[in-house]
């Protein structure tokens, strides 16, 4: 089930479609829509040869005996913004929204896209009342995929052999860790000096705000979308991948009742297992500056409940 036909959830729909994985469900604010861009991607199942179904509705009861709904509904950044400024127009889209996955959808796992992620996720947990296995937000896939871009490409060797994740928020705040990265188990610090090293790192922070910068009229969604499906795919297979993500930390890197990135084992029950890095002090920094962030942004969530 993939709410919100928009660029990413209808990008989402299609690639999942083309893989084969799952019948997909796309619910849109306007039944058109989404009805519409579930017929053309079905049309598409002769030429990609997959026999997923797929159907658009806008009505929330199709959600019923769904195992994983994503939520993409909300309205993205334009040029100049920050995703922290779209926090109370979004609040009262996923607000809703949650109340009805709760209503009809009660057994589900839940991922939330909407940003700003790490307080939507947030406002997800708590609207839901799901408990922490089952609600986890994408961020940390996407920063993490932008972060081994840079680096594969600076290097000019396939992204295939690169390794590296990006923790903490979704936003300015969130922290790469080049200590993590390696090529084919080399480490960058080796391959890569400090200040290239810093500038793939001031990229990947500014990942989301370059494509707007570029398109102008739309944010990211390719890579996005790239991003749910590994999550989707993870829990409906039961891969138990380690990735990093949005998920809900309960002393963990001493952080407690937020929602941040960090590495977790994402399997057929959810969140089964977050993954604590050894950090350096810097690092631990960094991650504790992250979580006041958030935190903050989490407070304003509980103010407008
Ligand atoms: N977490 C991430 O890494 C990440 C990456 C990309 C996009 N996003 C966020 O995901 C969200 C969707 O992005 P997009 O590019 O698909 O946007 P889009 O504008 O293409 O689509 C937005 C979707 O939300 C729905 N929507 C908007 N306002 C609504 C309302 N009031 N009630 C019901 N539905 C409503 C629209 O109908 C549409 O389906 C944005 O908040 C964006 O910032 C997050």
């Amino acid at each position: 089930m993939i709410i919100g036909a928009g660029r990413v959830g209808a990008t989402t729909a299609q690639i999942l479609a083309y893989r084969d994985i799952c019948d997909i469900v796309l619910v849109n604010r306007t039944e058109g829509t989404a009805k519409g861009i579930a017929l053309d991607i079905k049309e598409s199942s002769p030429l990609e040869g997959f026999d997923s179904d797929i159907m658009g509705t806008s009505d929330f009861r199709e959600i019923r005996g769904s195992d994983i709904v994503v939520l993409t509904a909300g309205v993205p950044r334009k040029e100049g913004m920050s995703r922290d400024e779209l926090l109370n127009t979004n609040v009262n889209v996923v607000k809703p929204m949650c109340q009805q996955i709760k209503r009809y959808a009660p057994d589900c796992k839940l991922i939330v896209l909407t940003n700003p992620l790490d307080a939507m996720v947030y406002l997800a947990k708590k609207v839901t009342g799901f408990p922490k296995e089952r609600v986890v937000g994408m961020a940390g896939i996407l920063d993490s995929a932008r972060f081994r871009t840079f680096i594969a490409e600076t290097l000019k060797v396939s992204v295939t052999s690169v390794s590296g994740i990006v923790l903490g928020g979704h936003g300015d705040s969130m922290v790469p860790l080049p200590n993590n990265a390696f090529v084919n188990g080399i480490p960058i610090k080796e391959l890569i000096g400090k200040g290239t090293i810093d500038k793939i790192i001031e990229r990947t922070r500014n990942g989301g705000a370059e494509i707007i910068g570029l398109e102008k009229d739309s944010s990211a969604f390719y890579a996005p979308a790239s991003s749910l499906v590994a999550m989707i795919e993870s829990m409906l297979n039961d891969r138990k991948e380690v990735l990093p993500c949005a998920a809900y930390l309960d002393g963990e890197y001493g952080i407690k009742g937020i929602f941040m990135g960090v590495p977790v084992v994402l399997g057929s029950k959810g969140v089964e297992k977050v993954v604590e890095l050894k950090l350096t002090r810097d690092e631990s920094a960094a991650m504790k500056a992250s979580a006041d962030k958030v935190r903050a942004l989490a407070k304003q969530v509980d103010a407008l409940l």
